[in-house]
């Protein structure tokens, strides 16, 4: 059994992040979202994954990643030199994947559930293909399920104006060889894309054996700034482990779960969990409320924030404010002006979003 994590793509809705990085590596509770996915197919015992990468951030999430050594897996790198949809990824995939089954694992999803079972299911019934559904609010935004009473998988529609169901196609699939010569029989869609969707369709036509599971407990989409900062407050609700690495003053407070990375220092503050600090960071007369993600290399002095997400190498410096529901990228800097007349000036990258009240 082999897997192919699909890490390419352009990540738009999460611009301005994206403008410099995959978004694939955006991290939830400090990790990428990437790894998450890599660490559950392990998890199930799979070893040799194929990541997808894209010829704009591919460099980045090899770097980042390394050949599987972090997670105890062996990782081969595929370039698809263009977004042609995921059939196309698998089709260029297919020296790596031979003639084995394999897992099909979109990048920036984030599933919690336990792949194991459906991994048993789909060897015990010798299926051809194994689809994950869940109900969702949006089915037009998905590719959607058409089942019958007993929960039969009848049709499978990408992005369907006029849904059958609100069961979407969770980006997570299991297939047998059988796949390939599916991708082979299909046209791309409208959008100009080889879509999964559409070859599984072609397997249920040609009468394989196709089912649906519906995954039990949350699956995150991470495309924009507030599905980020839900997914962040699922994670540290869910997986942060308290451990203190760092040092912590007799003037300041942690309580709840929280964890602090080496070489980080708290000074005359208050931590309130559950809250993820990272390494070598600065955190002076602050309150750093529940769900915060600090990554490495952080400042933060006099200021109050909670629910929010500040990426590598972010400074917030003296914000008499309170700052909530704010995700602030790798090196930004935000700081009140240190003489009068006081005033806002900004230097802000494209795409961002600033709300002043
Ligand atoms: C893709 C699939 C779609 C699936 C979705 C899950 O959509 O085509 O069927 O429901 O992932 O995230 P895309 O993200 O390419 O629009």
């Amino acid at each position: 059994m082999k897997a192919l994590i699909l890490s390419g793509g352009k990540g738009t809705r999460l611009r301005p992040l994206t403008y410099t990085g995959a978004k694939q590596l955006v991290p939830v509770a400090n990790k990428p979202i990437l790894w998450y996915g890599i660490e559950s197919i392990v998890a199930a015992g799979i070893t040799d994954i194929g990541i997808i990468i894209s010829p704009e951030t591919g460099e980045e999430v090899k770097a980042k990643t390394g050949n599987g050594d972090l997670f105890g897996a062996k990782i081969t790198y595929i370039l698809q030199d263009k977004p042609a949809g995921l059939a196309h990824a698998v089709k260029v995939a297919q020296p790596f994947l031979g003639d084995s089954p394999f897992v099909m694992y979109l990048g920036d999803n984030l599933v919690q559930s336990d792949l194991r079972l459906f991994l048993e299911n789909f060897h015990a019934n010798s299926l051809d293909a194994l689809t994950l559904l869940c109900p969702v609010a949006n089915p037009s935004a998905f590719g959607v399920a058409r089942v019958d009473e007993q929960g039969r998988l009848l049709q499978l529609i990408e992005k369907p104006k006029d849904p059958p169901s609100n069961l979407a196609l969770v980006g997570i699939y299991i297939f047998s060889h059988t796949i390939h010569k599916a991708i082979a029989s299909i046209q791309p869609s409208a959008r100009g894309e080889l879509e999964i969707t559409d070859a599984i369709q072609a397997l249920i036509e040609q009468q394989r054996a196709v089912e649906a599971r519906q995954i039990r407990g949350w699956w995150l989409d991470t495309g924009k700034k507030d599905d980020l900062l839900e997914a962040n407050r699922v994670i540290l609700d869910t997986c942060l482990e308290a451990a203190i690495h760092g040092e912590v003053d007799g003037t300041s407070q942690v309580s709840g779960r929280v964890q602090i990375g080496k070489g980080s220092r708290i000074i005359n503050s208050t931590i309130r969990g559950p809250v993820i600090i990272g390494e070598n960071c600065h955190i002076e007369n602050c309150f750093i409320g529940p769900y915060s993600s600090i990554a490495n290399d952080v400042t933060v002095t006099n200021t109050d924030l909670d629910h929010s997400v500040l990426l590598q190498g972010a400074k917030v410096l003296n914000i008499h404010h309170r700052i909530v529901d704010s995700l602030i990228g790798q090196r930004a800097q935000l700081k009140e002006a240190p003489q009068r007349p006081k005033a806002l000036r900004f230097m802000i990258g494209d795409d961002s979003q600033i709300e002043i009240s």
